[in-house]
């Protein structure tokens, strides 16, 4: 059966959601490689270092995991309509399993702040795409109204079928490590439902006595779409929604919905939230790649903030550190181009090169 060949519902003994197997809407997502990272854990200066590719699913990000779940859902329940606001894999995702069911998607995302790959997907599959002139967050205020007028299934990552596709992996990675629990997972944090689907799927392994600990999670946001990290440092522990701006366009949310829960997922399994600034995210993304592994700007801050635990001393040379990558490199090619070309450089950096230009003439 296509059920069994999905690497989500290979584990449907530990998803609640009840459907009939030839009813599950499936693209035979999951079952994605768990890479070595040598170079990348020499020049942080670890031991082990792999990295779970999200971005090797069907439509090219992790998003595929929980589309599955909740797309059975809505075909289960007789939906015609399903919609979500997205900063462009939530929507390709979306557009992509509501196509295989038969249903029809509205996506609503943010003119002008999504890569073009992502935006080309949710065409390609049939979704009724609409850019709006305002941010993440005001798409997901919008289509909130919106569904409460209409009988639409919102697939936003408020809905908890997608967090129950979404910890899939976690099992998966352990199947992968022979049941040895890596001792740290790196996770980027955007609207945080990931961050707190894989901390469920953990927990419930060790609930269930599969395994005999958990381990850490640790959040990476990008320094202008970093609300969680400002909590985390507001000796009051107030949340305070910011205006995100980063090039890592798929996690620029500023209040993000699953805030809570990834803030409880990281207390319950120790691990920290660290930001990490455009540069870092544009050199640790071109060290992925160097490994012949790439992967999309937000997946990069992952290996970024690893670099910083370790410089904290919150990482040590002997953690066994797993990073999800959580998008394929090809979603946002306009990024790594205008990387190579030099437009993402620091002042400081453009001041050295063109100091150095000017010794190198001087010298002719
Ligand atoms: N990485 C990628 C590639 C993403 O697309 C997202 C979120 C994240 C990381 C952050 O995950 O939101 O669970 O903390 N993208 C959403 C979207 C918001 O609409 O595609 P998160």
């Amino acid at each position: 059966l296509p059920i069994d060949q999905s690497g989500v519902w290979r584990f449907r003994d530990l998803l609640p959601i009840v459907s009939k197997p030839e009813n599950v809407v499936t693209l035979r997502e999951g079952n994605t490689p768990l890479y070595e990272m040598p170079r990348c854990a020499k020049a942080v200066g670890i031991e082990w270092l792999r990295a779970k590719h999200q971005g090797m699913n069907p439509t090219g990000s992790f998003k595929d995991t929980g589309m599955t779940a909740a797309l059975s859902v809505a075909a289960d329940r007789g939906y015609e309509w399903v919609a979500c606001a997205s900063t462009g894999n939530t929507s390709a995702a979306m557009a992509a399993y509501a196509a295989r069911a038969g249903l029809r998607s509205i996506v609503f995302i943010p003119e002008g702040k999504i890569a073009w790959g992502k935006l080309s997907q949710s065409m390609d599959y049939g979704a009724l795409t609409v850019q709006l002139k305002t941010d993440f967050d005001g798409c997901v205020r919008i289509l909130t109204e919106l569904v409460s007028r209409f009988p639409i299934y919102l697939l936003n990552s408020v809905n908890p079928y997608r967090l129950e596709g979404q910890k899939t992996p976690a099992f998966e990675m352990l199947e992968q490590l022979d049941w040895q629990v890596p001792d740290h997972i790196i996770v980027p944090g955007g609207n945080l439902a990931n961050s707190s689907a894989l901390g469920k799927g953990f927990m419930e392994m060790r609930h269930l006595g599969l395994i005999s600990r958990a381990p850490k999670i640790s959040v990476i946001q990008a320094e202008g779409a970093n609300p969680l990290y400002r909590w985390f440092n507001d000796t009051n522990r107030i949340m305070r929604p910011v205006t995100a701006d980063t090039r890592a366009t798929a996690i620029r949310i500023g209040n993000p919905a699953s805030w809570r829960k990834a803030a409880n997922v990281i207390d319950k399994l120790g691990g920290w939230c660290e930001q990490v600034s455009e540069q870092e995210i544009a050199l640790a993304k071109a060290q992925i790649g160097a490994e012949g592994v790439g992967c999309e700007p937000a997946s990069a801050v992952t290996y970024a903030g690893l670099k910083k635990l370790v410089a904290l001393g919150k990482v040590s040379p002997e953690e066994r550190v797993v990073l999800i990558l959580t998008g394929h490199t090809l979603k946002d090619s306009n990024y790594t181009i205008d990387y190579h070309r030099g437009e993402l450089l620091t002042e400081a950096e453009e001041a050295q090169i063109s100091a150095a230009d000017k010794a190198l003439h001087a010298g002719l």
